[in-house]
């Protein structure tokens, strides 16, 4: 096992890339259906979600995250299928704020029950939010959520949390050729007017459902060029190495948005991420087709913290992923985890 101590405190994978950031699923269940990520027809009635008494208590994520400190791990995200479904999950919050080394604490939602949370997020000590919204027209995004969720109801989570201070607030959209690419600009224009930084995601293939092909990613290029062309962009520094959106700020000085290329420009190269999901395994890359067990070794072996440390430090030093730089059609039927259990 690599030495984890004083002088290696952050353990390098195969390709030389440190860990910084644990993202944290907590539930693999949600109250939206998106085609692109947990489509009604895979996951109707009868799908198995993980069993309750599988997911990770809140003491075991804590001890997780304790044990991935002295690993190199400085910002947490909570994510899900959707987060705010795990009850009383300001307790985590508050469990995830107490430990030393963290230094943010960031929630991906929804945005449909932030309206009612935000004020107790934020007083449990959550740093920020970023909301998924990917349209402002009620009847894409109502095909877009496929439950019917009216998009005003978004609308007041986001303001909900401008007003608690989760900030800066991001939201996030995903763009779906033919399907809300005639959003974009309207999207733009909205958000430039409010304290948000709005970034566009381009749509992949994470997991085997979402039936993806490459004819629907609207690449990143061609959705700044559409803005561009009605409001000059600029281009700004990254906020830290290894951020996955490209930065920008409108000419007139009014408001950044950001674009997410992993399809056309992978950022593999940089990508300090892990991923836990609620049940416990640890994954070392979005697309992987398998997670590391860490449940067992937590509930077996009483989360001993040296141990989980140096099992964390094993599985990370031994990390060789890259898959959004080798995506191609031997990579297209492999057996990825989807989204919704391991978190976006
Ligand atoms: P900040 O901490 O605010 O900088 O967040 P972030 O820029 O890391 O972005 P966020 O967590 O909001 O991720 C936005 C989207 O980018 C996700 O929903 C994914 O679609 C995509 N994304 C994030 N991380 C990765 C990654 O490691 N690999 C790939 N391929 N896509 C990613
Ligand atoms: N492509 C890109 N982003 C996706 N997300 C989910 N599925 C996909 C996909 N197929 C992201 C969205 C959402 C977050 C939870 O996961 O950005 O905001
Ligand atoms: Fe739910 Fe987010 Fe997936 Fe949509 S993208 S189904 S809101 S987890
Ligand atoms: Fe990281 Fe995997 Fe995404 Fe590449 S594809 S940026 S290795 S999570």
């Amino acid at each position: 096992m690599p030495a984890v101590n004083a002088a290696h405190p952050s353990p390098l994978d195969v390709r030389g890339r440190p860990l910084r950031d644990l993202r944290i699923s907590v539930t693999d269940r949600c109250n939206f259906r998106c085609p692109y990520c947990m489509p009604k027809e895979a996951f109707g009635r009868d799908f198995a979600f993980m069993p309750r008494d599988e997911l990770l208590h809140f003491g075991e994520i804590g001890s997780i995250v304790k044990a991935c400190v002295p690993l190199g791990v400085r910002k947490l995200r909570l994510t899900g299928g959707e987060p705010l479904l795990r009850k009383e999950l300001e307790w985590l919050v508050r469990g995830l704020r107490a430990i030393d080394g963290i230094e943010d604490i960031a929630l991906t939602t929804n945005g449909s029950m932030l309206a009612q949370k935000a004020r107790l997020l934020k007083e449990s000590g959550l740093d920020r939010v970023t909301v998924s919204l990917d349209a402002l027209d009620d009847e894409t995004f109502r095909a877009m959520n496929d439950v019917r969720f009216p998009v005003s109801r978004v609308l007041e989570g986001i303001g909900a949390a401008i007003e608690e201070g989760l900030t800066p607030v991001k939201v996030n959209a995903v763009i779906k050729r033919g399907q809300n690419d005639d959003q974009i600009v309207e999207l733009a224009r909205h958000f430039r007017d409010q304290p948000v930084i709005l970034r566009f995601i381009e749509y992949m293939d994470v997991g085997t459902q979402n039936g993806w092909r490459l004819e629907d990613v609207v690449p990143a290029g061609e959705m700044f060029q559409r803005i561009a062309a009605e409001l000059p962009l600029e281009p700004i520094a990254p906020n830290y190495p290894g951020e996955v959106a490209r930065r920008f700020r409108y000419a007139d000085g009014r408001g950044e948005i950001g674009f997410i290329s992993s399809v056309t420009k992978p950022f593999c190269s940089t990508c300090h991420r892990a991923r836990l999901s609620a049940d416990g395994k640890l994954y070392t890359c979005l697309f992987a087709t398998e997670g590391h067990d860490l449940q067992t070794l937590i509930r077996d072996e009483d989360a001993d913290p040296a141990r989980l440390r140096e099992a964390i430090a094993t599985i990370w030093a031994k990390r060789d992923d890259r898959y959004s730089e080798i995506r191609s059609d031997d990579t297209r039927d492999l057996p990825k985890i989807e989204m919704s259990y391991i978190g976006g």
